[in-house]
């Protein structure tokens, strides 16, 4: 018998999930989670489903946020992860230069533009940005930093103050000082703070994950020029839209500009080993590790990891030999195509934008009496709330996970692994007629809301009670 077994632990207390992370992780998020009825207990994943205890299939059209761009569980890297461990492989020996991340920062190099030549690994998008950031800075010699309005480049402090979307930076207190946010589209603007030349980086989402916005015209290309002409890196953060996602390696690449630094996590290691990646010019790379004295002035303990490099190195191999990119290309077109031909008959879809598999249906006040009356009441009621009235159905009746665009956006973003195929577009597109069709009488979707609003207030007051009688305070 084994001291510690895996398999019987994860049967004894599978359905516990809620009430663990309840207590001991994020009871707010539990909150969430049981309002708009995403309080599933999954049991297994594969490709572009989740298995709940009961056998049910959950068309995963979320993709955990654009990070298993090659779908869930993927047998060719599973078995690379297998064999990694039976090698019994050195980790992070740290004084030393390990086989598995030298080959992974060679095989990503093979699928970047070619003016990118070095890498620094890490651990997630949020600490790329970090690194992109200070190197940068390092680099010019310059520390103010220009970001877009609506742009999300992570969590922790200096991407925190990069990341404009929504009210994330609210309460956080003082963030890194001298930095920016410019209207994508105003080049006058952002041409106004270069001119300075006190700036050390512009940074961008190729497409922005808040939305899914990106300009129509040549906007970035122009302003990949004005940063040249004042001496301002070009971040390109493709921690969403890299590895294929928008139908191309890269994102930046439909707008046929060259970023100086460019910042990869989420896919790169299909979903199983936390990874992240700058790439850049070797000039600006070596302008961080300038001496001996500084070879390891910008580091961290897991960046260079052997699960995550040989996930890796795994994952580039199946969205190479899978096709994966040129399929996101064609079925996001696909999906597009049937989605926009929803519009007649529901005139509630304003419109449908995205880029391979980046994709963001936003709808609008419907014409006619009736639907003008329900958009407005439900828009009176809460910005948010019309939004829920289309996921929460396309989950509780459809069993398909898609989510909200981005704070009181009448927008949901779909991203699908880049597998999918027909039957997935198919059974998307008709869960999506359906529930417009029930919207029509959106009594029944606020129902379920308040319905698990209700639940959920009872359930956190009977918790807040037994806490207290725990503490000895009732
Ligand atoms: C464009 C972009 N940048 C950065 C991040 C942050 O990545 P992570 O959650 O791995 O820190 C995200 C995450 O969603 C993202 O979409």
């Amino acid at each position: 018998m084994p001291s510690f077994d895996l398999p019987s632990l994860f049967r004894a207390r599978l359905g516990e999930n809620y009430e663990l992370h309840e207590q001991h992780i994020n009871p707010t998020l539990v909150q969430v989670q049981r309002i708009i009825g995403f309080d599933k207990v999954y049991a297994r994943a594969e490709g572009a489903y989740l298995y709940d205890q009961q056998g049910n299939d959950y068309l995963d059209f979320l993709s955990g946020y654009s990070t298993y761009n090659i779908g869930r569980n993927h047998p060719v890297v599973k078995k690379a992860l297998h064999d990694a461990l039976d090698l019994d492989l050195p980790n992070m020996v740290q004084m030393d230069c390990s086989l598995m991340s030298g080959l992974l920062a060679e095989a990503l190099l093979k699928k970047c533009p070619r003016h990118l030549d070095a890498v620094f690994f890490c651990n997630s998008g949020t600490e790329a940005n970090e690194g992109a950031i200070k190197f940068a800075r390092a680099a010019t010699g310059r520390s103010r930093l220009i970001a877009l309005k609506g742009s999300f480049h992570g969590l922790s402090n200096g991407s925190l103050s990069l990341t404009a979307a929504g009210n994330f930076q609210e309460g956080f207190g003082d963030l890194l000082p001298g930095v920016v946010h410019v209207k994508l589209g105003d080049l006058a603007a952002l041409e106004e703070e270069l001119r300075l030349r006190d700036v050390a980086a512009f940074i961008i989402e190729p497409i922005q994950g808040k939305g899914v916005v990106f300009p129509e015209d040549d906007y970035f290309l122009q302003a990949e020029a004005l940063c040249r002409r004042y001496g301002t890196l070009l971040i390109a953060d493709e921690v969403q839209t890299g590895l294929g996602r928008t139908g191309k390696w890269w994102g930046h690449a439909h707008f046929a500009i060259e970023p100086d630094i460019m910042t990869v996590a989420k896919s790169l290691s299909g979903g199983y080993v936390p990874v992240g990646a700058i790439v850049t010019r070797r000039s600006i790379y070596q302008k961080t590790f300038s001496s001996l004295d500084r070879c390891v002035v910008h580091s961290t303990t897991f960046g260079r990891n052997n699960l995550a490099m040989v996930a890796g190195l795994a994952s580039l191999s199946v969205l190479e030999n899978e096709g994966l990119v040129e399929n996101a290309a064609k079925r996001g077109a696909q999906l597009m195509e049937r989605i926009d031909a929803l519009r007649t008959k529901h005139p509630v879809i304003r419109a449908v934008r995205g880029k391979g598999l980046m994709i963001a249906i936003e709808f609008a006040e419907p014409p006619g009496l009736t639907g003008k009356l329900a958009w407005r009441a439900m828009h009176k009621m809460d910005g948010g709330l019309f939004i829920q009235t289309v996921v929460v159905p396309l989950m509780s009746k459809h069993r398909v996970l898609t989510l909200v665009a981005g704070h009181n956006m009448d927008v949901i973003k779909i991203l699908p692994p880049l597998t999918i195929g027909e039957k997935e577009i198919d059974r998307f597109v008709s869960a999506l007629d359906a529930t417009l069709t029930a919207l029509r009488r959106p009594v029944g979707p606020i129902v379920e809301l308040t319905r698990n609003l209700v639940r959920q207030k009872s359930k956190a007051r009977q918790g807040e009670k037994r806490r207290k009688e725990l503490a000895g305070v009732a």
